[in-house]
């Protein structure tokens, strides 16, 4: 048994005197693996007289017990060490700035659109909205758009399935349905809602796509119904727009009569522009540039709303917001407004946060 006692108490100093589990775990193998000392002595067992070998086993089994025991105590021991080491070497800094969040940018038809929406609300304009997915009644029959109109062929517009009454909805081609849809609501009854005055910014959509038509894009509407608007206010109205937007004070404007089935008179607004050179500079030059159609309401418009066209007038006008935003800040490609690309949205983007104001500055 002598022996015994001095594998036990050299194996147990050793254990004690482990300085890293590696070395911990080697002395593990030594004495308990496969071919270990301890395990040897229990495998000769076989070979100790029987007299003896109930005793001499039970002491050899204490010895591994120990042995396991002490081996896992050391263990436990030492990762606490190094833990308590870490958390002396280790601390944080609460004084170091935090790391910056990644910051987003606003897409150049947020920033336009929150530019268009400063300067008409500076001009007492409020913001109504309608629904993308339209009926023919407000996209087209309340607008006085005839049965033969293009915009209400298969291949210009987006129809929904049938309905079981046998109509289809119609994703809307323009956002002039939202002037149907205000004048409703201030009309039978409700008139003294006048003067109407609002902008309805929105998405559209039509089946197109090449450079410079995707098949859906954004436009603004503009909507005023009093009884003594006229192409006056119209006229002032826009010119007083385009400048304020383009941030051109002297930018040339001009009215060319045009046709749309809603207005009467009707008018397509050009700015002056340069394009000599390949490039486009706006607010110079003797070439036009066309960038809104308007007019005054049709009295079919009017009456289809419920309104007396021989007791109120107004005027409208509508936009494509991606196109002025391209004239604006030079983006020569449409369709990159639409390929969530993050280097394009970098460049092109704008500061979130800096709302654009006329006193302050549209652009920041
Ligand atoms: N809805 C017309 C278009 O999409 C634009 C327009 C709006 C013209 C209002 C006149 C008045 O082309």
């Amino acid at each position: 048994m002598d022996d015994l006692n001095a594998l036990r108490d050299e194996l147990l100093a050793a254990i004690e005197s482990a300085d890293s589990t590696a070395a911990l775990e080697t002395l593990r193998v030594s004495a308990l693996g496969r071919k270990g000392t301890v395990t040897g002595l229990l495998k000769g067992l076989g070979q100790v007289d029987p007299e003896q070998r109930r005793a001499r086993g039970q002491a050899v089994n204490a010895l591994k017990e120990a042995a396991s025991a002490a081996i896992d105590a050391k263990m436990a021991a030492l990762a606490d060490s190094a833990l308590e080491s870490r958390l002396a070497a280790e601390s944080v800094d609460v004084t170091l700035p935090a790391r910056p969040l990644p910051e987003g940018r606003l897409h150049p038809i947020s920033q336009t659109l929150d530019e268009i929406v400063a300067i008409f609300g500076e001009m007492g304009y409020s913001v109504a909205e309608g629904p993308d997915i339209e009926d023919d009644f407000h996209n087209f029959t309340a607008l006085n758009i005839p049965p033969e109109h293009p915009a209400r062929q298969m291949f210009d517009t987006f129809y929904l399935p049938e309905r079981p009454d046998g109509s289809r909805m119609v994703l809307r081609t323009h956002t002039s349905p939202v002037q149907i849809r205000a004048m409703q609501a201030i009309s039978g009854g409700k008139a003294n809602g006048l003067p109407l005055r609002i902008i309805a910014p929105g998405r559209t959509y039509r089946c197109d796509s090449d450079m410079t038509h995707t098949p859906m894009f954004h436009q603004v509407e503009g909507l005023i119904v009093d009884r003594t608007t006229h192409m006056g206010h119209l006229k002032g109205c826009l010119i007083e727009f385009v400048r304020a937007y383009f941030e051109l004070p002297d930018v040339p404007v001009r009215f060319r009569p045009s046709y749309f089935p809603f207005t009467e008179p009707s008018a397509e607004l050009d700015i002056g522009c340069d394009r000599s050179g390949g490039e486009l500079k706006i607010g110079a030059g003797d070439d036009w540039l066309e960038i809104l159609g308007c007019g005054m309401v049709h009295p079919n418009v009017l009456a289809a709303c419920g309104i007396d066209p021989a007791e109120y007038q107004g005027f409208a006008f509508g936009m494509g917001i991606e196109r002025i935003a391209m004239l604006k800040y030079g983006i020569p490609d449409l369709r990159t407004f639409f390929d969530a690309d993050l280097r394009w949205l970098k460049h092109y983007g704008f500061v979130p946060l800096e709302v654009p104001t006329l006193f302050r500055g549209l652009t920041p």
